[in-house]
């Protein structure tokens, strides 16, 4: 994998690249999204479609650095997300950063239309947690809460704002947000997205296929962090551009 921006270099440290700012105090919330070339966040139907080895390699990387993968629960169905494992080439960075084996996976949803008995709640290093709303469906809930950590987080939307801050609470600073479209808006429009990590995949999908987000219109500039380039596919790092302070949770 090359970097193209700032500096050309002909080989690059994705770990150095994707290093997150020592000594967080309140959360950071990293994006990672793939688009096609003309904007499509799906190829039938799936963002799977739009991937590749370089965009997994990098993916892979983002979740051995987070302490907690965050995603909506649309996303979480169509995409088969599963509790996440430990994985064995990066218990030594995790650990040299004092974080957990693995990060923590944390599906958003209000009506809490998951599968007790699915790979989501089962066979990952830590308890899934589910971030819900006071009005969700109180027998759906208690189902949850014999196999996931069940946070409430506002009453009809989750609450972005309070969904990170009990994150916080439990040590999980470093926050992967997986998408779906829906929910990084969400992320977005609460003012909590510090970073955008988006694989530009070389290929055309045309249609009238979501973006990477979805909801209401926002204006949130972004500046390039870096560039880097592997077999026609472009990793943009984007972070907030200056002026833009996230809200502290
Ligand atoms: N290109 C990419 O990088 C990328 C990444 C991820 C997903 N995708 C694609 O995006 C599509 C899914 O899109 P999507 O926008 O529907 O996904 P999503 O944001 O993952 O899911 C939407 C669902 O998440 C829950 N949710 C999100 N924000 C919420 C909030 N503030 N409060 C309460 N619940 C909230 C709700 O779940 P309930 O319905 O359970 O209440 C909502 O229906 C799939 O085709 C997937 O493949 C693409």
């Amino acid at each position: 994998m090359r970097q193209l921006a700032p500096t050309y270099a002909a080989d690059v440290d994705l770990v150095t690249a994707y290093a997150h700012p020592p000594g967080l105090a309140r959360p950071w919330v990293r994006a990672n999204m793939v688009s096609s070339a003309d904007g499509s966040a799906v190829l039938n139907g799936r963002a799977e479609g739009l991937s590749s080895p370089p965009d997994q390699h990098v993916f892979r990387l983002l979740r051995g650095l987070a302490d907690a993968v965050l995603v909506g629960a649309g996303t979480a169905r169509i995409e088969g997300y599963r509790a996440l494992e430990a994985k064995p080439e990066y218990a030594e960075l995790r650990a040299s950063l004092g974080q957990r084996p693995a990060p923590v996976l944390v599906v958003v949803s209000r009506r809490l239309v998951l599968d007790p008995d699915s790979k989501l709640f089962h066979g990952g290093a830590q308890r899934t947690v589910v971030v819900t709303v006071s009005d969700a469906d109180p027998g759906r809930r208690a189902a949850l809460e014999s196999v996931a950590d069940v946070i409430i987080a506002g009453e009809q939307s989750v609450d972005v704002t309070a969904a990170l801050a009990s994150l916080a609470e439990r040590g999980l600073l470093r926050v992967l947000c997986e998408g779906g479209p829906h929910l990084l808006a969400g992320v977005t429009a609460a003012g909590h997205l510090d970073e955008l990590c988006l694989t530009i995949s070389p290929q055309l999908v045309g249609g009238d296929a979501r973006r990477i987000l979805a909801g209401a219109p926002v204006d949130v500039p972004l500046a390039l962090g870096h560039l880097l380039e592997a077999d026609g596919v472009l990793l943009a790092r984007y972070v907030r551009a200056r002026g833009q302070p996230s809200p502290a949770p």
